[in-house]
């Protein structure tokens, strides 16, 4: 039997294949090149940019918990000038997308970056992280207001030109549908689901925070089942509503089987987070996995997954 196509159109851009490295958890992309071509996988979320850079939160940021971790980096970055000067130039050499995760305090930020990210070479797309506080409107996540994420992912569109923006939600809500259908009537070309869930370690003996910043987001295999379900009440709302709106899975992604899953449940690509951290190869080793998969289920094509839960 030949092998299984693996290339997907996923959030208006033509992937090598369904598996990308997570925001945050893969650096610049250079970090883990002696471990990792990035060419292996269809592409890569650069660490969250702000306009400014950011030292972000006091240590300690990390801590591991029962099949998963907790972070609470506080959105470290090294700013959009010296990005576009230090890191663009080699990830725009790599043979695989290189997707720009990007935040800012208001509107207009989101804006201004969406604008100026567009316009440098080798940047494929933008994914818009609305889990960071709103600062003009009190310090409200825009990820938990619909009429927020509309107004920030329509911002970004019409800054963007002809880049596609995906928008990346948060699990902090009881129903992510209201916030993917916003984002997809504003003009995102993919919401990306799931950011992390706001926990808390507790140091029983020092009966203190474990970490620095009191609470973190959750990560890593433990959240796999909120990841799919999410995902899945988010692609069956825009198939009916918005069919040319593409979701991206994220969540708990350790194995190919796992993001498999996500594709069953809906997502037309993936990102692999927190198994970066347990193996610097683990996005290469997914998308692998993901194409055995296919093969010994005697597929032709891999978005013959997508969707096709059964319920
Ligand atoms: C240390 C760390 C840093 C992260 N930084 C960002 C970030 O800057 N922007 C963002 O949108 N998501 C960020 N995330 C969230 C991940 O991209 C991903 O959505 C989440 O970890 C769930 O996937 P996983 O279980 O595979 O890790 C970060 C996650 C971790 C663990």
């Amino acid at each position: 039997m030949s092998a299984p196509r693996m290339a997907v159109s996923a959030g208006g851009l033509g992937l090598k294949n369904p598996v990308l490295a997570a925001s945050g958890t893969f650096g610049y992309g250079q970090e883990y090149a002696p471990y990792l071509d990035p060419g292996a996988i269809g592409g890569l979320v650069t660490k969250g940019l702000s306009l400014r850079p950011r030292p972000g939160n006091p240590p300690p940021r990390i801590v591991e918990t029962a099949g998963g971790m907790l972070n609470a980096i506080g959105l470290a970055n090294l700013g959009l000038d010296e990005f576009l000067e230090t890191k663009l130039p080699w990830l725009a050499r790599q043979q695989t997308a290189v997707v720009v995760n990007l935040y800012g305090e208001s509107q207009e930020e989101f804006a201004e970056l969406a604008a100026r990210l567009s316009q440098a070479p080798g940047v494929a797309a933008l994914e818009l992280n609305v889990s960071c506080p709103n600062v003009k409107a009190g310090g409200m996540a825009f990820g938990c207001d619909p009429g927020a994420v509309g107004r920030v992912t329509r911002a970004a569109v019409a800054a963007a030109g002809q880049v596609p923006v995906w928008v990346k939600l948060t699990p902090n809500v009881a129903d992510p549908t209201p916030m993917a259908l916003a984002a997809a009537e504003a003009g995102a070309a993919a919401v990306c689901l799931i950011n992390t869930l706001l926990g808390l370690a507790i140091d029983a003996q020092r009966r203190r925070p474990v970490l620095a910043n009191v609470v973190g987001g959750l990560s890593g295999p433990a959240i796999k089942p909120v990841g799919l379900r999410m995902v899945w009440q988010a692609a069956r709302a825009l198939r009916q509503s918005h069919p040319q709106v593409d979701v991206v899975g994220i969540g708990g992604i350790m194995s190919g089987v796992d993001a498999a899953e996500y594709l069953i449940a809906g997502a037309r690509a993936v990102q692999v987070g927190t198994a970066n951290f347990a193996r610097p190869g683990a996005a290469g080793r997914v998308a692998a996995e993901l194409e055995a998969f296919c093969r010994e289920q005697g597929l032709a094509d891999v978005s013959e997954l997508v969707g096709a839960l059964k319920c």
